[in-house]
C-alpha cells in the first residue's frame, strides 16, 4: 500500500515539477515580451526616459570630482616644482627652472614626462636621468652630450641621442640641464648661460657625427678644460 501511495504521488510531484520547470522560463518570456514590447510601443520612450534619467544624475556628482582631480594635478607640479630650488639651498632661480621644464619637451620624447626614461614596451627609450651621473657631475660633460648626442653603443635602449645643440640656444640648454639637475629629487648647481656658450665654443671642434662614447666622455672634457 504504502509502495502504491508513492507511486501516487511520484507522478504528481513530477508532474508539479514539469510545471514549475515549464512556468519559470514562461514567465520570462512573458516579461522579456512585455519589456521589449514596451521598448517598442508608445510606452516605450516613456520606459526609456525613466531608465535613462538615473544615469545623467549619478554622473552629475561624478564630474566634480573629475574637475577636482585634473585641477589638483596641475596644482601639485607647481608645488613640487617649487620644492626643488628650495631644497638645493640657494638653488636655481624660478624663471630658469619655468624656461627648462618647458625645454624638456624635447627630452621628454625619449627620457619621460618623469625622467624615468620613456617605457617602449618592455624596454626603455632612453635611462632615467634621475641619479644619473653623467648629468649631475661635470657640467661640461651633460652640455658635452647635448651639444654632440651620446653614440649608441649597444642595443639597451630603444631611443638615439642625436646632437640637440641646434635647436637649443644657449639659455636653453642652460635651463634644461638646471631643470633636470634640480627635478626628481636630484640636486646639482645651476648651469649658467655662460657655461653654455663657452661649451659650444669649446666643443665646437669635436668630431662625433654618431655623438660622443660614453667612455670617451670624461677625456673630451678634461682635454677642454
Ligand atoms: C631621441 C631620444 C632622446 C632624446 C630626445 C634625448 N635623449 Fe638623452 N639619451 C638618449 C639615449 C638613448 C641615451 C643613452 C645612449 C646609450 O647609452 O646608448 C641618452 C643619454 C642621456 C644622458 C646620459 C644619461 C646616463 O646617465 O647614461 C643624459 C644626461 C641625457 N641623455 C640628457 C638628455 C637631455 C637633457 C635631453 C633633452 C635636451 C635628451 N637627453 C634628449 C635618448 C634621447
Amino acid at each position: 500500500m504504502s509502495d502504491e501511495h508513492n507511486e501516487s504521488t511520484n507522478p504528481v510531484l513530477a508532474i508539479i515539477g514539469k510545471i514549475f520547470i515549464f512556468a519559470i522560463p514562461a514567465s520570462l518570456v512573458v516579461m522579456l515580451g512585455i519589456v521589449g514590447a514596451a521598448f517598442l510601443g508608445g510606452s516605450g520612450v516613456e520606459v526609456a526616459e525613466a531608465a535613462a534619467k538615473p544615469a545623467p544624475a549619478a554622473a552629475a556628482p561624478a564630474e566634480p570630482a573629475a574637475a577636482a582631480e585634473s585641477a589638483s594635478a596641475p596644482a601639485a607640479e607647481p608645488a613640487v616644482a617649487a620644492a626643488a630650488p628650495a631644497a638645493a639651498g640657494a638653488g636655481p632661480d624660478a624663471s630658469q627652472m619655468q624656461l627648462g621644464k618647458a625645454a624638456y619637451a624635447t627630452c621628454a620624447a625619449c627620457h619621460g614626462p618623469d625622467g624615468a626614461g620613456l617605457k617602449a614596451g618592455p624596454m626603455l627609450m632612453a635611462p632615467s636621468l634621475h641619479g644619473s651621473e653623467l648629468l649631475l657631475g661635470d657640467v661640461d660633460a651633460a652640455l658635452l652630450i647635448i651639444l654632440k648626442g651620446i653614440a649608441k653603443e649597444g642595443m639597451d635602449y630603444m631611443g638615439m641621442m642625436a646632437s640637440l645643440g641646434a635647436g637649443l640656444d644657449d639659455e636653453k640648454m642652460a635651463a634644461v640641464l638646471t631643470f633636470t639637475r634640480n627635478s626628481w629629487g636630484n640636486s646639482a648647481p645651476a648651469v649658467t648661460v655662460e657655461e653654455a656658450a663657452a661649451a659650444r665654443a669649446k666643443f665646437a671642434d669635436v668630431n662625433a657625427p654618431a655623438g660622443v662614447k660614453r667612455a670617451e666622455i670624461q677625456a673630451i672634457v678634461d682635454a677642454h678644460k
